[in-house]
This record gives structure tokens, sequence and C-alpha cells, in this order.
């Protein structure tokens, strides 16, 4: 293990030791397996890709390419890519059995996962960590029949993981503390950002997030307060903006003053609770989905407002990183 100097965003935390990994395993590669490949690719790794799909190894190098401008940009990714480096293989074990790491992107069932994880223990050094970019399922769902549980853990993305820096990594008690760890090092090492979860919660953290700030958004659109659009650009151009840089908490902490937090929740405090216990709840509605569509529709095709999203992505990308 080798040591690398902190980021600006990690000031304050201690630095890490990183694991000297060379070959990974992509187990599963659609949108975020692919994306995940590029990621490694980009980075120098040797990647070993299984996924049973036809065409999937057109469809990856496709995703590697169009992901690739990007990547020279926020991941110092060569001129081309090694294409040496990417291998496709048409069995699970053959992919996993002399990985250093195993990135888990399978389809989202549980019993479906369980057997893969079988079939890859079957295969592989029992040290050997299995990250997976599950967004809903629980670690005792995931290792549930492993024979090795201690090493299985949750690397969750955020699409498309070769963009956005955030890496959730899920551990609870029946977690080698070493794992996780030895993951937090390599996802940051890797140029990502791993925040760390004690325990499995339905949504990880930032899908929490997402529903509970859309929720009110929402909820003040129902409510006949302001338009969809209107929401939007009250989060893009206010709180979006500082929430970008250092998140709500360190925000408020500012906020504060010098005095910090804890004079912020002296003078706002009382304010701030009034706010949540006025907060709405809200349900699907047939009216509010038509207002929704009808609202999206003013905006710019498909391809253009996503083509703007990965652009500036990029531009925010590099600057908060
Ligand atoms: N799509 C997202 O926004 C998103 C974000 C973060 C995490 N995730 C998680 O990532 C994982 C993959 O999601 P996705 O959106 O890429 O799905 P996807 O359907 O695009 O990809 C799944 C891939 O698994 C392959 N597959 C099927 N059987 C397999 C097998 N036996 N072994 C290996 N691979 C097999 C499929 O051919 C497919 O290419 C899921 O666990 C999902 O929860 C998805």
């Amino acid at each position: 293990m080798t040591t690398e100097p902190a980021r600006p965003h990690q000031r304050g935390r201690r630095m890490k030791n990183w694991p000297d990994y060379q070959k990974i395993a992509i187990v599963g590669a659609g949108t975020i397996g692919g994306s995940w490949a590029a990621l490694f690719l980009a980075k120098g790794y040797d990647v070993t890709v299984f996924d049973p799909a036809p065409g999937a190894d057109a469809a990856v190098k496709t995703l590697i390419e169009g992901a690739w401008p990007a990547l020279r940009q926020l991941a110092g990714a060569p001129e081309t890519p090694q294409w040496a480096s990417l291998h496709f293989v048409d069995e699970v074990a053959e992919a996993v059995a002399n990985a250093d790491f195993v990135q888990e992107s399978g389809p989202e069932k549980p019993e479906f996962k369980q057997t893969l994880f079988a079939q890859m223990e079957a295969a592989m050094p029992a040290e050997t960590i299995i990250a997976s970019s599950t967004s809903g399922l629980t670690l005792e769902q995931l290792r549930s029949g492993a024979k090795h549980p201690g090493r299985i853990l949750v690397g969750h993305p955020f699409n498309p993981p070769h963009l956005v820096p955030l890496v959730e990594v899920v551990g609870d008690e029946k977690t080698d503390p070493a794992a996780i760890e030895t993951a937090m090092a390599f996802y940051q090492h890797l140029g990502k950002v791993p925040v760390r979860l004690t325990r499995s919660v339905i949504g990880h953290l930032a899908n929490r997030l997402q529903g509970a700030v859309w929720r009110e958004a929402l909820y003040l659109v129902s409510q006949g307060i302001a338009s969809a659009r209107d929401v939007d650009a009250a989060v893009a151009f206010g709180p979006g903006l500082r929430w970008a840089i250092m998140g709500p908490t360190t925000t408020f902490h500012l906020g504060g003053g010098p005095g910090g937090v804890g004079a912020f929740i002296d003078k706002l405090g009382p304010a701030v609770q009034t706010w949540w216990d006025d907060l709405g709840t809200l349900e699907w509605t047939p009216e509010l989905i038509e207002r929704l569509k009808t609202e999206m529709a003013e905006l710019p095709d498909y391809q253009t407002l996503r083509a703007e999203r990965d652009e500036k992505l990029v531009e925010i990308i590099k600057l908060v990183k």
C-alpha cells in the first residue's frame, strides 16, 4: 500500500492507503458496469468483463468510446483507450479467478445476485472483495448463503460512475473492517468520493436525500405554490450551487458566521424547526403526473438536455474536486 495527498474535499479527513490492485473484474456490464469498466480502463487497470448478453462486448466498447472525452478531462485518461487491457470472457469464473477486486453490476434481483455471488465465490480467493453496485438490495440479501460474507459489501455509484464521484460504501458489523477500509481507499484512489454507511438502509444516503427534496418540491407544485420549473430554478440557482460545493450542513455552518453551526442553530434553529414541521407529504396523483409532463414537454429534446447536463457536469466536477 502507498499514500497519496488528500484532495481539497477531503480536508480534515485522514490520508488513506490504497491497495496496489492491477486486475479488476466487472461482472454485469450494462449501464452501470459498462461505465465502471470505462473508468477502470481510463485509470490504467487490466479489466475483465463478464456479461452473458449477446453483443455485450460491442455495447461496452461503444459506451467506453462515448465516455472517453470526459475521462480524458476528469480522469487523466490516455488519448485512446488501451483496448489490449480490456478482456471479455464467457464464464464468470474466468472473470473473477485472478481479479484483485470485483465490481458486480448485474440485474437488481436478490435471488439472481445470490446465485451469481455463489458462482463467483466458488472461483475466487476468500479474501478478494466483492463490491456490489446495488441501488436497493441489503447486505443481508447480498450475502445470504455466502461462504465468506465478510468480504461482500456495497459500492453504490451514482450514474454514470465514470463521471459522478460519489460511491456509497455500505458494510456492517458482519463485514470485515479491513475490506471496508480497503474499498474506501481504493475508490478514493480512483478519484471517487467514497462515503461510509454503517448499515443497510433503503436508498442508501443519496437517494433518500434526493427523495426528500423531490417530495417537498412536488408538494409545493401540487399545492399550486410554484411551477415545477420555478422550483427547479430555486434549487439549481440557490441551495444547489452551495450544496455542490459543500453539502447542507457545512453550508449552514458558514451561515452561522464565525460562530459556526452552533451559532446558526441558536439564531435560526427554531425557524428551521417550523420549516420541518410544515413539510408536505405526497402521493402520486394523475393530475400531478400530467402537470409535470406538460411542463417538462416545454424543455429542449432529450439529447440536447443530456448533452448540456454532461458538459456542465464535467466542468462542475473539475471545479469541486
Ligand atoms: N441504472 C442506474 O441508474 C443505477 C445506478 C446505480 C446503481 N445501479 C445498480 O447497478 C446494477 C446494474 O444496473 P444497470 O442499470 O446497469 O442494469 P442493466 O440492466 O443496464 O445491466 C445489467 C447487466 O447485467 C447483465 N447480466 C445478466 N445476467 C448476468 C449474469 N448472470 N452475470 C453477469 N451479468 C449479467 C445484463 O446482460 C446487463 O448487461 C443494479 O444492481 C442497479 O441497482 C443502477
